[in-house]
């Protein structure tokens, strides 16, 4: 492939690969996941199965595409030339992409809304019930978060359109460690809060009792989702990763930085909840609802509003581009049309299903799947379903379907480094992974 680009530095690398995994899943998700499964049991399971299961199903996709050094399908097609069916996995990764992106963007408007909010001054001196019927109102007139929804993607697609260093690269060496700053400031603050000392007991002491498989099989989706694993986002970025590069080095970095960013997201905003009685249980509204009612009563509070929101802004856009790499990747290289162009067709498809999940959250809406409305269903099932089920077949394929010695020159950079981890690793992949893999799927009811 020529002229196909790649990260110019190490720290580049890292830090895409960080700005992809932290993002809402860090911010938004992980503390109402905390909320409604239990606290320190779910952050228990969490973190032993992100070290154990999530990052070697990292290391092996980034390889993946390093070897392939394409998109996902391509990469799939080169290394399996003769089994079309493997292409499959990239076709289930085009359409997760899809479908995370559309609710992504709505929950990544909502943050620039609650900016311009707090610029306006527009939660100060609320209470925790007002600043709640502000939020249903907005959620309920359709269209602002559906505007707002669209403002975010034009943001990710003007930036995806400037090129993988330019753009990509360069936003995320930006933004990333301004958002740690960030992060920071909003935990020294809430240290202060007299709710602290609960949220400690509260996320960090043990409760075994509370480990059920229902409490796996969250924390399973929400560590594949959080470390942008299982649907080609790291692939594809692997792809652009020079071959002299250390992979279990970069991903040990990516996997510090998205484990802290959760667990510091956590430390900013329960003392919050509890310190103003929210109920930890209370869903995706969370932060939305916690965080506006802490600002609108304390002192420094619209700086700390917009700092919040600001923050949460960043993550998502540094993971939506790479979310959308993917089809980017895809559009140029296989459909051969222009980096431009292919970010074009693909925010027309995003913006409409973008909306449509937007929508199914007003109130009687009749955007639904089942039980669930068209924005819960896309949020479920791509953490539950797709993420896993991409994970296990690019496992199999990895520790399966190639050769041990294709595999172990890549992560070793044929023997220069990782030797001593490759065998633990490819023992996790060959047989950890795909049992506990396979066994969340029994678990797996909706
Ligand atoms: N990891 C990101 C987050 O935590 C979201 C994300 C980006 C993602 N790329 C992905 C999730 C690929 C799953 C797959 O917010």
């Amino acid at each position: 492939m020529e002229n196909r680009g790649s990260f110019a530095s190490r720290f580049g690398v890292i830090a895409a690969m960080a700005g992809s995994a932290v993002g809402l899943g860090n911010i938004w998700k992980f503390p109402y996941m905390v909320g409604e499964n239990g606290g320190s049991a779910f952050i228990i399971t969490y973190l032993i199965i992100s070290v154990l299961i999530t990052a070697p199903v990292l290391i092996a996709e980034m390889s993946l595409g390093r070897m392939g050094g394409q998109n996902v399908l391509g990469t799939f097609r080169t290394l399996a030339p003769k089994q079309k069916a493997w292409q499959g996995v990239g076709w289930l990764g085009l359409i997760t992409a899809f479908v995370i992106l559309s609710f992504y963007s709505v929950i990544a408007g909502w943050s620039l809304a609650f900016i311009k909010e707090s610029v306006v001054g527009g939660f100060m001196g609320k209470s925790v019930t007002e600043v709640t019927a502000d939020f249903n109102g907005f959620i309920a007139s359709g269209w602002q978060p559906v505007a707002w929804a669209i403002v975010f993607l034009v943001m990710t697609c003007l930036i995806a359109g400037s090129g993988l260093q330019k753009g990509i690269e360069r936003s995320s060496k930006l933004l990333m460690p301004l958002l740690a700053v960030l992060l920071v400031v909003l935990v020294v603050r809430s240290f202060f809060l007299g709710g602290f000392g609960e949220s400690v007991q509260f996320l960090v002491k043990p409760d075994f009792s509370k480990i059920t498989p229902e409490v796996m099989v969250a924390a399973l989706g929400q560590s594949f989702f959080s470390l942008s694993v299982g649907m080609g986002t790291m692939l594809t970025y692997g792809s652009y990763v020079k071959k002299s590069e250390n992979i279990t080095g970069v991903v040990t970095n990516v996997l510090i930085a998205d484990v802290a960013i959760a667990i510091l997201a956590g430390f900013a905003i329960f003392p919050a909840v509890f310190t103003f009685d929210i109920n930890p249980t209370s869903g995706p509204d969370l932060v939305f609802l916690t965080l506006p009612s802490l600002f609108a009563q304390i002192g420094g509070g619209q700086i700390m509003s917009i700092l919040f929101f600001v923050l949460l802004f960043f993550a998502a856009l540094t993971s939506a581009f790479s979310l959308l790499e993917v089809v980017v990747a895809y559009v140029t290289e296989e459909l051969k049309l222009k980096r431009r162009s292919a970010v074009i067709v693909s925010f027309v498809g995003l913006a409409i299903l973008a909306t449509l999940c937007a929508m199914s959250q007003m109130p009687d809406s009749a955007l639904r799947l089942g039980s669930l409305n068209l924005f819960d269903a896309f949020d479920k099932v791509s953490s539950n379903v797709m993420l896993p089920l991409g994970g296990l077949l690019i496992v199999l394929f990895w520790a399966w379907k190639l050769p041990k010695q294709r595999v172990q020159e890549e992560i070793t950079n044929n023997g220069t480094c990782s030797g001593r981890i490759f065998p633990v690793l490819y023992f996790l992949l060959r047989y950890i992974v795909p049992v506990a893999l396979v066994i969340m799927f029994i678990n797996l009811n909706f």
